[in-house]
């Protein structure tokens, strides 16, 4: 298997056999964040541009580690600090900063879409990290490596065949989530059974052409479950009241140790952050023994390495 793409847009495109391969990667590069100096040759001489049209936290700081730790040279633009606030048009700042000669665009933009348009305008490699309600791929393929890593029976066995037949709950606000969107594919196309679960007013249509069961209990989503997936409420993506209040949200929404007993002995949880603690989760949950969530994060850096290393022309496949 090669991996022969200019661009990481989403998982909708993903083969299985490209995600075994950047997983098996990513697993190989986390030992490089262990040692005492975490740095490799590898991308010397390259540069990654992060740009970022939406805040972020873990997935920026990430995304320049992981350059980092591959020796890349990395440029962050601040959009509040950048031309974009005086009018100038995302193409006309990616084409700038094309100019420059980065070797990857890392963009992060409110519009779904907006890693696309500028993936078919630029010569240099685009990742998309997070497109408004569409997707974010990065964070799904970390997931799936936690996952992956927790469950497998030995260090040889393949993402799908320990994947297969995992029940997944993915829980909350389905509708604002690109991360939702994204951990839906890339879990289905793994081979697990995933179930959504929120309220009515955050469950799209589409969902089950996706490959997801869908329910409105969140007691029905978690029984049985191997691995739940909490999502943040995205109270600043809701243009109107899609709930009456944030207490009866966590009522019933909100993942509380007695849920557990529901799940299988063994259930791991996951989040991607930012966590609205004793919203969507509850604070004994999200640091008690099943907890994957700094996990994810130790993850996350080491699935970029791996992207970075791919579309920058590390050796491919
Ligand atoms: C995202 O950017 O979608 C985050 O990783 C998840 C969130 O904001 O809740």
């Amino acid at each position: 298997m090669e991996f022969r793409r200019k661009d990481l847009l989403g998982v909708a495109d993903l083969e299985p056999e490209e995600i075994q391969l950047i997983l098996d990667t990513a697993a190989s590069f986390k030992e490089i964040s262990t040692r005492p100096i975490k740095k490799v040759p590898t991308l010397r001489g390259k540069t990654v541009v992060t740009m970022f049209y939406e805040p972020s936290t873990r997935t920026r700081m990430s995304f320049e580690i992981a350059a980092k730790r591959l020796s890349a040279d990395t440029l962050n633009l601040t959009v509040s600090a950048s031309s974009a606030v005086k009018g100038e048009t995302l193409a006309d700042t990616a084409h700038n900063l094309e100019a420059m000669a980065p070797d990857v665009l890392v963009i992060r933009h409110y519009a779904s879409g907006a890693p696309h348009y500028l993936a078919r305008r630029l010569k240099c490699g685009v990742v998309n990290a997070g497109d408004g309600l569409h997707e974010h791929p990065t964070q799904a393929l970390l997931d799936l490596l936690t996952v992956w890593l927790e469950k497998r029976k030995n260090d040889k066995e393949p993402v799908r065949e320990t994947l297969t037949g995992l029940k997944v709950a993915i829980v909350g606000d389905i509708a604002h989530s690109r991360v939702a969107r994204s951990d839906i594919q890339a879990f289905t196309k793994m081979g697990s059974q995933v179930t959504v679960a929120g309220p009515a007013t955050m469950l799209p249509p589409y969902l089950e052409t996706l490959g997801a069961k869908v329910t409105t209990s969140l007691v029905e989503a978690v029984r049985d479950a191997d691995v739940i997936m909490m999502l943040r409420l995205q109270l600043e993506r809701m243009g109107q009241m899609f709930m009456s209040t944030i207490r009866e949200y966590s009522q019933f929404f909100g993942l509380a140790p007695r849920h557990l007993n529901l799940a299988k002995d063994d259930v791991i949880i996951m989040h991607p952050g930012p966590l609205n603690r004793g919203v969507e989760i509850s604070p004994e949950v999200a640091d008690g023994p099943h907890s994957l969530i700094l996990e994810q994060v130790a993850n996350g850096v080491a699935v970029r390495m791996a992207v970075l290393y791919f579309l920058i022309g590390g050796e491919k496949g």
